[in-house]
């Protein structure tokens, strides 16, 4: 991030820090969503759509860290297959085996080819079929690869979409984020691990959850307040996208120096949700992907938490393993336990609405750009479900 952009931030956080009890950027009033947007079947199978559609933030670079090199990630409920070819060519394509629909892939690691587990066909890294075993049996099937996708590298990041005709807008998709992001040199940072879990909550909630500082106070009351502020929090839009600066409690360091030295890290957590599934999170030395999508019902998902570190870091893993198992187990234990007695509240016919007050910008962006994104990926558009309060 610009050094200009630094100070004209850490300027608003401290416009809020001191001045008076509440102060926070704030959205102009309230907003309020249909309870059954979490927990209606009909408006999952829209978002479903929407996700196969829309193009996805799977991952930094580093999801593919060298030549001849995979990874499968979740888009909505199919699984795609990213590859980088021996000429660092990125590649996806749906992991759906062209003999009986097997997937070819899993997990991740490197390979020069890769051979489906069912039968044994083997395909290049660009998704075309390489061989058939006992190929003469299939003489008459024509010779198809792997289902290609649209996909980008672009600073640093992967976004790919799951329909294959897609068209993928390279210089629209992070909505004039990339100045920030851009320098930031994402491209160079090694994933250290990822998680893939289940939890029996919408999505969206796990979405909801980062997009708020309000909560740090009462639910991280003994894990992550002592270090981060919870009464305050700065909030910018990016198109549908947004970015949320939280101070730590470190900030007061930057009261001694003189501006040039002032710099956001490591006294700040900035996070970016990337719609409609991804949040993005700079920490002091590191960066935190969580991706959400939809399970079988509006009532379960599927997370995935990486973690990727800067190059040439001097940290030991035990170091990032430490990180990781903490953000792990903060968010498991309190954001994603409570989310599963929130989606449980949704369903108990106590509430019509969902409130998000005027102190949580962030989250009404994100429900607003969400609501704008179905009604686009509607056949025949439809009035917002989200209202004014
Ligand atoms: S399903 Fe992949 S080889 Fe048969
Ligand atoms: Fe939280």
């Amino acid at each position: 991030m610009r050094s200009d952009t630094q100070l004209k931030l850490i300027d608003r956080i401290n416009t809020h820090r001191r001045g008076e009890r509440g102060a926070t950027d704030t959205a102009a009033s309230t907003l309020s969503v249909p309870t059954t947007d979490y927990t209606d079947p009909a408006r999952l199978a829209e978002e479903r759509r929407l996700l196969h559609a829309t193009p996805s933030l799977v991952g930094l670079s580093g999801l593919l860290p060298g030549p001849e090199t995979y990874a499968t990630v979740n888009v909505g409920d199919r699984s795609v297959l990213l590859t980088r070819d021996a000429n660092h060519q990125v590649h996806a394509m749906l992991n759906v085996c062209s003999h009986r629909a097997a997937e070819v892939a899993d997990s991740c690691g490197a390979a020069a080819r890769l051979t489906c587990p069912y039968h044994g066909w083997t395909y290049h890294l660009d998704g075309t079929l390489a061989a058939r075993r006992r190929a003469q049996f299939f003489d008459d099937v024509p010779n198809v690869g792997l289902t290609r996708l649209p996909v980008v590298e672009q600073h640093g990041l992967l976004w790919v979409s799951a329909t294959p005709d897609f068209s993928l807008d390279a210089d629209s998709l992070l909505g004039g984020a990339e100045d920030e992001l851009a320098p930031l040199d994402l491209g160079s940072y090694r994933l250290f691990d990822t998680r893939q879990y289940s939890r029996r909550f919408n999505w969206k909630l796990a979405v909801d959850t980062f997009c708020e500082a309000y909560h740090l106070g009462t639910l991280h009351r003994e894990t992550l307040s002592p270090m981060i502020h919870s009464d305050f929090a700065l909030f910018d839009r990016f198109g549908l996208h947004g970015r949320m600066v939280a101070a730590r409690r470190s900030i007061t360091e930057l009261d001694d120096l003189p501006p040039d030295d002032q710099q956001l890290l490591p006294h700040t957590t900035v996070l970016w949700f990337i719609q409609p599934n991804t949040v993005l999170i700079h920490q002091q030395d590191h960066i935190q992907l969580f991706r959400s999508n939809p399970g079988a019902t509006p009532d379960e998902n599927n997370l995935a938490a990486s973690l990727y570190v800067p190059p040439d870091a001097p940290q030991p893993d035990r170091y990032w393993r430490k990180h990781f198992d903490l953000l792990i187990e903060v968010t498991d234990s309190e954001d994603f336990t409570t989310a599963a007695g929130v989606q449980r509240g949704y369903h108990s016919g106590a509430h019509s609405h969902v409130v998000f007050g005027r102190n949580e910008p962030a989250l009404q962006h994100y429900h607003l750009g969400l609501a704008e994104l179905l009604s686009n990926h509607r056949d025949t558009p439809a009035a917002s479900t989200v209202s004014q309060l």
